[in-house]
């Protein structure tokens, strides 16, 4: 028998939703409606297609192990050099060559509890200790997190605006944070969502700090529309970036995610339409909600994370949800049994997902037998 370590037998293998045919079928459903991974309902840049066309016939070439031309042109875009960068498929695929460069097993490696799964999930595959500290008011709290640091410490994570919240924590907060986080300690900036929460003046931008000991993740697989083809990039002191790369794969990401990458960074227009439509799909959740009591949390990304009164609920509005078409993201591996996440959509589906929900939670609360304002 092939021994297998303890944290490897315990992790659960990715748990993909029902395929959307089956859906279809087993509902006989009409339509269908994702809104349940944070994807852009506009689809890919245009941009990033066009490029794809063109260099398609170059696939049978391994492309540059460094991904010269994409770091060339993201070190351009965000006035650094491109010592300090490093790209991969998808800030995942990062995150676990950030764990792996960086800690070793017996290690701690510290992050707020209701943050990101696949900072949770990478964690545990490399059997490190995972330290989860309480939320405040829904919000990373960055002052206990600081007071959690011991001498086994190694890495803090933290996500801005967080996943599934979709909260932040602001400059102020990250700028004490800083002062109290020592230099053999390394901090991941998660910022996933950075493009929807930018006009905020009192949002950090990550790339503002040239702290040694800090690491700002960036992934297009949001605002630019390429969540398929798998691209990311991590910015940083040279000498972390010089050890991301001794266990980055080479090739990473493939030649097609490069190429839609440099052409996606200088889509503009795309990226601006990106966030009108996103504050659009967002205004009308909003209303929605406060007309339905629908307890929600203050979003600066894409989505918004609905609250109800316990688990059971919960799980039957996502699945009254999905009966109807509609398929939103239940977030109990988050750590949050009683929320789900939704992100926004176009118009229709919007209006689609705006109808569902009112017909969820009209038949819900009669069934409960609730008042409206739980
Ligand atoms: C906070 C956060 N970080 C990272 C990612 C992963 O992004 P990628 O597609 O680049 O792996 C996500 C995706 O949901 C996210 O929410």
């Amino acid at each position: 028998m092939i021994k297998i370590p303890k944290y490897v037998e315990d992790l659960k293998p990715y748990k993909a939703g029902k395929p959307i045919d089956e859906l279809f079928r087993e509902y006989g459903l009409k339509k269908i409606v994702k809104l349940a991974s944070n994807e852009n309902p506009l689809g890919p840049s245009p941009k990033a297609m066009e490029a794809i066309k063109k260099h398609i016939i170059e696939i049978h070439r391994y492309t540059n192990p460094a991904a010269f031309d994409l770091v060339n042109a993201i070190a351009k875009k965000i006035n650094k050099s491109p010592n300090q960068i490093v790209t991969g498929s998808g800030s995942d695929s990062l995150l676990q060559y950030i764990i792996s460069a960086f800690s070793e097993e017996g290690d701690e490696l510290i992050t707020s509890k209701g943050s990101f799964i696949g900072w949770y999930v990478n964690v545990n595959k490399y059997g490190r200790i995972s330290k989860q500290v309480e939320q405040n008011n829904n919000r990373f709290d960055l002052e206990k997190i600081a007071e959690n640091i011991t001498e086994k410490t190694k890495i803090i994570y933290l996500a801005n605006p967080n996943n599934p919240t979709g909260t932040i924590f602001t400059k102020q907060e990250f700028e004490n944070f800083l002062l109290k986080v020592p230099e053999n300690i390394l901090i991941v900036l998660d910022e996933a969502y950075t493009v929807y929460a930018q006009s905020n003046p009192d949002y950090p931008n990550g790339l503002e700090y040239d702290n040694k000991n800090l690491i700002v993740l960036r992934t297009l697989s949001k605002a630019y529309g390429l969540a398929g083809i798998r691209i990311g990039f991590a910015v940083g002191h040279e000498e972390l970036i010089k050890i991301l790369y001794k266990v980055k794969l080479p090739f990473e990401p493939n030649s097609l995610a490069q190429v839609a990458a440099i052409a996606a960074l200088n889509d503009d227009d795309f990226l601006r339409k990106t966030v009108e439509l996103n504050n659009k799909s967002l205004k009308k959740f909003k209303q929605i909600f406060d007309e339905l009591s629908i307890k929600f949390l203050p979003s600066s990304a894409n989505f918004f994370l609905m609250l109800f009164a316990d688990e059971d609920y919960t799980v039957k509005f996502k699945d009254e949800c999905l009966k109807k078409g509609l398929i939103l993201r239940h977030v109990k591996s988050f750590g949050i049994p009683n929320g789900i996440r939704i992100n926004s959509g176009t118009d229709e589906e919007t209006e689609f997902a705006i109808n569902v929900i009112s017909q969820v939670q009209n038949q819900l609360l009669k069934e409960y037998n609730l008042q409206p304002n739980i």
